[in-house]
Formats: C-alpha cells, structure tokens, sequence
C-alpha cells in the first residue's frame, strides 16, 4: 500500500520584508498564490526512512535528512510515537532552490502521506503546527490558494481569488540560496530604515477580482535587488519577457526563477515563445493560479 501527494509551486505576487529579527528571520508580509506546477510525494512503508527523487533536476535534490520530505516524516513519527519506516519518493516537476517552494511542497507533500500511510488522524492544526516547524513557506504548500503569511511567513489567512491568472516561468541557469538571498538583503539595506511591512489592499483586492491589469500594477518583491545583485543576468531575463508583452516581470521570492504575468492564456503562450527564444534562460514553462494545496491522490 502507498499514499500519493500531489503539490503545488507558488509565486509571491507581494514580498514585502522587514528589518531581520534577533532570530536571524525577517518579518514579512507575503502573498502567495499557488500555482499549477507540482511535485508528487509518494510514501510507502520500508524497512528504514528512505529518499528518492526522480525529474530532469532530481540530480539536485539532497536525499539525506536535509530533505524536507524526510523531516516532516521523522516530525510526525516523533510526535506519534512511531518509527519513520517509510520511502519517500518525490517526482519532482518545480524548478530546485528556485524560489517556487519547491522543497517546501515535497514537506507538505510527505506530512500528509505519511499521515494517511499511517493513520495517524494528525487534525489540520497539528499538520499546520509541523509544517510551520519545517520552513517558513511549508504551512502555504499544504493550503495552496492564495494567502497572506505574516510573521516569518508561516502565519497564514487565507485570501479570496476572483479568477484564473495566466503565469509564465523561467527557469535559470543555476538555482539562489534563500538565506544568501535574505543576507544580501540585510547588506543592501543596512543602515537604512526599513519600515514595517504591510500588504498591499489594492493587490488584495486585484486578486479577488481576479483582475491581472490590476494585479500587475500592485506586484511588489523586496528581494528581488538582492537576488539581482547575486545574479545580474536575471535583469536581461525579466526584460526579455518585458519585451514580449507581460503584463509585469518580477523575481519569484527568493529567486532565481522569473515569473511573468499575462494578460491571458494566448498571451502567455506568446511570452513563453519569446523567452525561449531570447536564450536568456534555462526552461521555460506556463502555469495558472490559484491551484489547489497538497492533495492526496
Ligand atoms: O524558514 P526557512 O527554513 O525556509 O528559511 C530559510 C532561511 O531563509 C532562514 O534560515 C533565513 O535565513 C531566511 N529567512 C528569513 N526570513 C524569513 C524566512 C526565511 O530571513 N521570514
């Protein structure tokens, strides 16, 4: 018997963050939307906690219990009294430190199989509670839709979408570590004051309309000059994309992946085309938000 999980990629349409706390995090406040590029974890009892990984990037992905799919598994097994005999195994289609929150989703992904694999009856705050353990973006892999998360990221409310946005991503050449990314931030701004920060109410509002002229015009990514600064080549990426009529270009969180906002499905396709093209990138590949949080399958 086996459990499969399916879910999915995320792009941050505001990333507003503030001063780094004693903790070492940044307060932030960051709107999420889910969008449909997926992983899918599968777990399935073994004779000890085993990791596979299977994708054009699984050369990527660490198989040890840095793996956040590992983590959540010996999370839960603790908090239940069990062993983590389980293999995990993630067929992994979100671009690797990416800044999509690829390894977060696999988490979410091996919390809920590992839950279901095994009965453990974990109620949705506990889930919440071990995801929020995990990683500052994992809470937002399990609920998927749009959210707001405060805090470090990890305090959600759930925001309402009013249709279907049309996404374009492109993958870089190499991928950005999200700690480097936070402390160039914290180099760029230092002795600056760096206000406390709040989510737009117009970009709430473009998203429950799901109105994209609108929401272009309110996207906001506070890190996106730290990852630039880290890896200058992305501002030929997202002005190559400019180029091709999106509505907006912008870093997806931490980066390095560019996400690209059109006005339809036509003119998404149009945009891929384009960055294809302009070799200023590694793979380009098209999604639609809001999508759905991990699901069992
Ligand atoms: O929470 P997570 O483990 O995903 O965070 C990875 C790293 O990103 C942290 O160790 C920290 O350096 C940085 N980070 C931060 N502020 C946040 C979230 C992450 O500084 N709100």
């Amino acid at each position: 018997m086996s459990v499969t999980v399916r879910v999915p990629a995320k792009v941050n349409v505001q990333l507003a963050v503030g001063a780094a706390r004693p903790d070492g995090f940044h307060d932030l406040a960051n709107v999420f939307l889910a969008v449909g590029l997926h992983d899918e974890v599968t777990a399935t009892p073994a004779e000890e906690l085993r990791v596979t990984c299977a994708g054009p990037d699984a050369a990527q992905v660490p198989l040890d219990r840095t793996n956040l799919a590992a983590r959540a598994a010996l999370a839960l097994a603790e908090r239940h009294g069990l062993a983590p005999d389980v293999h995990l195994h993630i067929a992994k289609d979100i671009p690797v430190a990416g800044g999509m929150a690829g390894g977060s989703a696999d988490g979410a992904g091996a919390l809920l199989a590992c839950d279901a694999l095994w009965g453990t009856g974990a109620t949705r705050g506990e889930l919440l509670d071990i995801c929020a353990e995990l990683g500052s973006d994992v809470p937002f892999s399990l609920i998927g839709g749009a959210a707001l998360g405060t805090g470090r990221g990890e305090k959600l409310t759930p925001l309402e979408v009013g249709g279907t946005f049309h996404w374009v991503f492109a993958v870089a050449s190499r991928g950005l570590s999200t700690p480097a990314v936070f402390r160039e931030f914290d180099r760029l701004t230092e002795g600056t004051d760096i206000p406390a920060p709040v989510a737009s109410p117009d970009l709430i509002e473009a998203l429950a309309k799901g109105d994209p002229k609108a929401l272009a015009a309110t996207v906001s990514n506070d890190l996106q000059p730290a990852a630039l600064s880290l890896f200058p080549k992305l501002a030929r990426t997202l002005e190559a994309g400019r180029g091709a009529g999106a509505l907006t270009a912008l870093v997806s969180g931490s980066g390095p992946t560019t996400a690209f906002l059109a006005a339809d499905a036509e003119s998404a396709q149009e945009v891929a085309r384009s960055l294809r093209a302009s070799g200023t990138c590694r793979n380009v590949r098209t999604a639609t938000g809001p999508a759905p949080g991990a699901t069992v399958l």
